[in-house]
């Protein structure tokens, strides 16, 4: 049987990055290697829709987070995080780890944070150096309202916002100078489709001038060495060079369908998915969810983790299960980077039948996805990534 990944991230690699990856490797000191890179400079700000420089470093996103708390503050520092989800835990357990005072701003999973409580910490620490939010908040499936905390720590000079936009950055329009942004960061594995194994991150004058007062001991995760290093289209140590030749390819394929596009289907998707799920009678846990991965609670009386364990063992088919706190309890369906209209109806079609053959079977076999169909009706509209190929 064909295997579908449908998890939120790793996602699907198109077959264009795939063969653009297999060119034989260019040594990272040549002109070669810094014409790509340059290319993928210009993409990445395209992308990111900043003047500012996009770094890119060769770890996955949590690597990205430690670069920016060690180049960005000092032990005894004061960091306000939201929890509410596995990702915004670990900012604030990575807080601590490296000797920050750690705010950490509770919020119960599958709810948006109240930006009320941020304010409130904000005004209890006033001194905190950042406040850090997730985007999308992949264990639970949330969209936080991040546009409105960042107009908070706007009006304090010596306060950043820090935005994981792991799974948000190319699924919606997320622009850190309009949105007040003063760090964002991404990976390689969600929209971008690409392998783990690259993060990027971009920061606002405001973060690169607190980068000089920083005190941390750092010595790999150094941003204003790669800052140095990457505006000459060179990387201070040896870069993941496969995977920036996969970089210059996604880039290019995002750049043919273009960002209004990228971000309609990515909405289209996450919709078709909602209603498809409902349509089951089935419950969605974000409150407020976000375009990236659609998180649902497994119907009552099943066996933990059925849905996700009969799409995997059954139809060889990895969406996402539950974490920590909601472990065997929800499923996660994830429409973030390369996917289409037929992906989410072939999930959605599965589903269906992992669930008749659990033994629930409140709706009508093919009511998700004809919902989804609904939304889906006028045709095929997802980016063709063969296009190029062809012509
Ligand atoms: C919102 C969010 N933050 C952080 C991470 C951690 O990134 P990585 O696994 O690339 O270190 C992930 C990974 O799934 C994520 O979805």
């Amino acid at each position: 049987m064909k295997y579908r990944l449908l998890s939120p991230g790793p996602t699907p690699v198109p077959e264009r990055v795939l063969t653009a990856m297999a060119n034989p490797i260019w040594h990272h000191r040549t002109p070669a290697f810094e014409g790509t890179f340059q290319k993928c400079r210009e993409g990445l700000a395209w992308l990111f829709q900043t003047q500012q420089e996009v770094l890119t470093l060769s770890c996955s996103g949590t690597g990205a987070f430690e670069a920016v708390y060690q180049s960005c503050f000092s032990p005894g520092d004061t960091v306000i995080t939201v929890a509410g989800g596995k990702f915004g835990e670990r900012w604030g357990n990575m807080a601590r780890a490296f000797g920050f005072n750690a705010v950490v701003v509770d919020c119960p999973w599958g709810e948006a944070i109240e930006v009320a409580k941020v304010k409130a910490a904000l005004e209890q620490h006033p001194q905190a150096k950042a406040v850090v939010v997730c985007a999308s908040e992949t264990s639970t499936g949330v969209r936080h309202p991040y546009e409105a905390i960042a107009a908070l720590v706007k009006e304090r000079d010596e306060t950043l916002m820090i935005l994981d936009a792991i799974t948000a950055l190319g699924v919606w329009d997320l622009r850190p100078e309009r949105d007040g942004i003063d760090v964002l960061v991404t990976g390689s594995q969600k929209a971008l489709m690409l392998p783990p194994g690259l993060a990027f991150v971009s920061l606002s004058g405001k973060a690169w001038k607190m980068c000089d007062k920083s005190k941390s001991p750092r010595y790999y995760f150094d941003l204003k060495k790669e800052l140095k290093n990457q505006k000459v289209n060179q990387t201070a140590y040896t870069p993941a060079v496969s995977l920036i030749e996969g970089l210059h390819e996604s880039l290019k394929m995002m750049q043919e369908e273009g960002l209004p596009a990228i971000f309609a289907r990515h909405s289209r998707l996450a919709r078709a998915t909602r209603m498809g799920v409902t349509a089951l009678g089935l419950e969605l846990f974000a409150k407020t969810p976000a375009d990236s991965v659609t998180s649902v609670v497994q119907p009552a009386g099943l066996k933990p983790d059925a849905v996700y364990k009969g799409l995997m063992n059954r139809a060889n088919i990895t969406i996402a299960g539950g974490q920590d706190a909601v472990k065997g309890k929800i499923f996660r369906i994830a429409h973030l980077g390369y996917y289409d209209e037929l992906d989410i109806i072939t999930v959605l079609a599965a589903i269906e039948i992992v669930l008749r053959q659990e033994g629930y079977t409140q709706f009508q076999p093919g009511a998700g996805v004809g919902a989804a169909s609904e939304i889906l009706k006028d045709g095929f509209v997802a980016q063709d990534a063969t296009a190029a190929r062809r012509s």
